[in-house]
């Protein structure tokens, strides 16, 4: 067995990650709940008077979701949200994690005048949850830019959406904070940067200059959020008692030698990820590592801009995890895109003796390795002082296959090893002393999986498109009924 490997076995096996995991591992007030976001799943493009986002016109453009499809219905959660709220709470989950669409509070963006019908309709969402006891999980922006914003300053590359962005979150705290208690500014702020702005995957679908706009796109991020945070921290937080987080991704990395080239390639690429968006919140710049490679392509934080960044910090990190790779450095990755490449990371996902790192779900970048969770985890706690941690997705998916019978479908075996897998881990990264608080899972109900469209399902309630989107539980989510019970015993 290769060395690294017995290592990481031997680990597990010490610690008995495997054994069966209860809700009786995480303390009383640590929060398990489930994730969605507005554009996957609401439908109602055009209606309540929602102005279009960047994703309407992305999804509508020939070739770029692979099925061609769109997600103007979606599974219509815009009316249905009485229903979805009814099953969060038949299957015992006590939070619920949402976003809301900035084109419905600011149908143009520019945050002039409210649209009522899109204030009414998140306060019947949140007023729901909350007659169920679902506690309110709020992300500000998963990746729905009024359409506007972009074709008339260019969206994330103008300055400016920071103050747009400031105005759209200053309202929804003004609306909604009286009941939600939990906000998170930009979901995946690395995702929004490289699929939007270099390989061009992702809404606006830019891949015109990467070089320059991929970190610009960032740099605005990173300030859009800090203005959030201090409009919370300064005018809210004191009367509302909430708090208030950003959501970052990491796909682990684990060097695949003991090397000291690929140790730093393993560290580097953390750092690409996390670094990005957390060196700049907690210390006030990006990673030397990042600097070193990108020179002046990564912006500089003005002193005004450095103020804004660390005062008034945020409370907590939202941590989306799914997958981990095993890396090496390599002068030429042979990666796409700007991103990927100049941080001189190569990536596999196989030992050196051939075994996988672990099973691939339906999406290719996803591989089930739960220890990468508890690594991330680890890593936070270590780097940026033990902060608050919320994990805000974590999930698999299934290939869309029309020739499986239902019932089979909905015995998703896969996603129950899943979840047990990688909470397990997650209850162990608690006992090294990490502070994690509170575990989403992605997703409620299987959505518009962005350029792939409704070919990968990932949800613990199975949506039938063909048959009136009826909502049918998974075995997961029985499971997690069963798991979520066990607390009250
Ligand atoms: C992260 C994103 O936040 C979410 O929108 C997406 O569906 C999941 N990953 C799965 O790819």
């Amino acid at each position: 067995m290769a060395k690294k490997k017995l290592v990481l076995k031997q680990e597990e096996e010490h610690d008995s990650v495997t054994t069966q995991v209860r809700r009786a591992d995480f303390p009383p007030h640590f929060v398990f709940g489930v994730s969605t976001s507005s554009y996957q799943i609401e439908g109602g493009v055009d209606e309540g008077g929602r102005g279009k986002s960047i994703w309407d016109v992305f999804s509508h453009t020939e070739g770029k979701i692979v099925d061609g499809s769109n997600a103007d219905v979606s599974v219509d959660h815009y009316h249905r949200y009485k229903e979805d709220i009814d099953l969060i709470a038949e299957l015992g989950f006590k939070a619920y994690r949402f976003s809301i669409s900035w084109p419905r509070i600011f149908p143009d963006g520019l945050g002039t005048k409210v649209n009522e019908e899109g204030i009414a309709f998140y306060n019947n969402v949140i007023d729901s949850l909350l007659e169920k006891g679902i506690e309110p999980f709020v992300t500000l922006y998963h990746w729905d830019l009024p359409l506007h914003l972009h074709d008339s300053i260019g969206g994330w590359l103008n300055k400016q959406i920071v103050d747009y962005f400031a105005i759209f979150a200053d309202a929804c705290f003004a609306h909604f904070g009286d009941r939600v208690k939990n906000w998170t500014t930009i979901n995946e702020p690395l995702h929004i940067a490289v699929g939007g702005y270099d390989t061009g995957r992702s809404a606006p679908g830019r891949s015109h200059n990467p070089s320059v706009e991929t970190y610009l796109a960032a740099h605005h991020m990173i300030l859009a959020h800090s203005a959030a945070v201090s409009i919370y921290q300064n005018k809210y937080k004191e009367k509302q008692g909430g708090q208030i987080g950003l959501v970052v991704d990491c796909e682990w990395a684990e060097a695949n030698s003991d090397k000291i080239e690929d140790q730093c390639a393993a560290q580097r690429r953390v750092e690409f990820q996390l670094g990005w968006f957390l060196h700049p919140l907690y210390f006030g710049d990006y990673p030397k590592t990042m600097r070193e490679r990108l020179g002046d392509r990564l912006p500089e934080f003005t002193d005004e801009d450095k103020e804004l960044i660390l005062n008034g910090p945020m409370d907590f990190v939202g941590l989306n995890q799914y997958t981990s790779r095993l890396v090496f450095h390599a002068e030429d990755s042979g990666e796409e895109g700007h991103f990927e490449k100049s941080q001189q990371v190569a990536k596999m996902v196989e030992w050196e003796d051939g075994e996988m790192i672990g099973e691939k779900a339906a999406s290719d970048w996803l591989y089930i390795v739960p220890w990468g969770m508890r690594k991330v985890l680890k890593y936070i706690s270590d780097t940026y002082n033990n902060p608050p941690i919320y994990i805000m997705e974590n999930g698999m998916d299934d290939e869309e296959n029309e020739n499986v019978p239902l019932q089979e479908v909905l015995d998703d075996k896969r996603r129950v090893a899943f979840y047990k897998g990688y909470i397990a881990e997650v209850a162990q990264a608690i006992k090294d002393g990490v502070d994690v608080r509170g575990y989403c899972a992605w997703s409620l109900l299987d959505n518009f999986e962005w350029s792939h469209g409704y070919t990968k399902r990932f949800g613990l309630v199975y949506v039938d498109f063909k048959k009136g989107l009826t909502r049918h539980p998974k075995s997961s989510a029985i499971w997690f009924k069963d798991f979520l019970k066990d607390s009250q015993e």
